[in-house]
């Protein structure tokens, strides 16, 4: 195929200082984003998450030129693009909304956008065509008209039609979301074998994390119309930068329990200390996720909040304890290994290294360690 695609000039993609108000007659103004900075790298692919209403949307349509501007800047490469209309603004879009033309068959949506272009013969356009429609598992629905596809089908050719053009900077809004669960994974790796072999610089939003995990160099995290953080996958797994992101981001949820910080260490809901890299004093609220904590016998020298067991899931390659917390009972989820011993009614410790355990501010829940 790359005969016949040439690579598209990655650019780089900078927003600053973005924000987007709703006025709609008769109704208080909205404002769905607040104040969003973004510098993506050429060639970079970064993923949108966040809650649904956070503004992800709104965030992409205003860079596509599909919604306006309230204030702010848009760069591609070294260009403002704030006021030009969307087919000026050479972004290939992938969005539920972004209807298919309905009376011209998938083929012909295919290849429109290249056509509308003028620069390409009709073999070379045939060719890119058939090409892209090879990856994304859609040659046999070349000769059908939209109204003849499943709604997973449509997803898939709409982002065929996205990158066949291939755009510098690709924007994809749940491109992902109608596919059965083996042609998401194969479609999945093949967008991403595409973006790194042509170099778009790719903005996905997605509801999923794994795909998120999977798909980005670095990852955004949205609420409330602002970033929250801005990192690799690792950096925002590893150090959330708030409460928010941390609740956010991983699965099985972050277990965020209250607890009081000193001297280097946190008492857990009252239960026992676990160290802690935080040099604050006071109230805290602790994350631990189940997969940085173990259980140990409630005998075993160390420290540890110490628990009774209330369940065990069994998932084969490890296990989740629910166990409730001494004191109050604070429920606290933990991973175990495959085949773990404990049963209900287990008495046990919970520990977890310093690293891995995170503090955040009990009023403004930003990171204190
Ligand atoms: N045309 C509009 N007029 C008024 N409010 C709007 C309009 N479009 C979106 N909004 C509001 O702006 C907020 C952000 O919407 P947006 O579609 O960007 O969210 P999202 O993060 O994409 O959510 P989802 O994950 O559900 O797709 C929402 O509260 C929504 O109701
Ligand atoms: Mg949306």
């Amino acid at each position: 195929m790359s005969a016949t695609m040439e690579q598209g000039a990655a650019r780089r993609l900078r927003l600053a200082d973005l924000h987007k108000t709703y006025r709609s007659r008769g109704r208080e103004p909205f404002a769905a984003v607040r104040g969003i900075d973004l510098d993506i790298e050429p060639g970079e692919m970064v993923a949108l998450l966040g809650p649904s209403g956070c503004g992800k949307t709104t965030t992409l349509r205003m860079i596509a030129g599909l919604e306006s501007v309230t204030s702010g800047s848009v760069r591609i490469g070294e260009r403002e693009v704030g006021d030009l209309p969307p087919g000026k603004r050479d972004i290939g879009v992938g969005f539920e909304s972004y209807a298919l033309y309905p009376p011209l068959s998938v083929r012909e949506n295919l290849a429109y956008g290249l056509r509308a272009r003028r620069s390409m013969p009709d073999a070379c356009i045939r060719e890119r065509v058939e090409a892209v429609a090879e990856r994304l598992e859609v040659t046999d629905l070349l000769d059908l008209r939209p109204a003849a596809l499943s709604s997973g089908q449509k997803q898939r050719v709409a982002l065929a039609r996205a990158l066949v053009r291939n755009p510098p900077v690709l924007l994809l809004d749940e491109p992902l979301s109608h596919l059965d669960a083996g042609q998401r994974q194969r479609v999945r790796r093949e967008l991403k074998v595409l973006q790194r072999e042509f170099g778009y610089t790719t903005i996905v939003v997605t509801h999923d994390q794994l795909e998120a995990l999977s798909l980005a160099d670095r990852m955004a995290v949205m609420d409330g119309g602002t970033i929250q953080q801005f990192g690799t996958p690792d950096e925002v797994f590893d150090r959330p930068a708030n409460r928010f992101v941390a609740d956010f981001v991983g699965e099985p949820a972050i277990n965020l329990v209250p607890g009081e910080a000193a001297d280097g260490a946190v008492d857990v809901a009252g239960a026992g200390r676990l160290p802690a890299a935080v040099s604050a004093s006071g109230p805290v609220e602790v994350g631990l996720r189940p997969q940085d904590c173990r259980l140990a016998a409630e005998d075993t020298p160390g420290e540890g909040p110490a628990a009774t067991v209330e369940v065990l899931e069994d998932l084969m390659e490890f296990g989740l304890a629910t166990v409730a917390l001494d004191g109050n009972g604070t429920r606290m989820v933990v991973q175990t290994e495959g085949g773990a011993s404990w049963a209900a009614g287990d008495r046990c410790r919970v520990q977890a290294p310093a690293e891995r355990v995170h503090v955040f501010a009990k009023d403004t829940g930003e990171r204190l360690s």
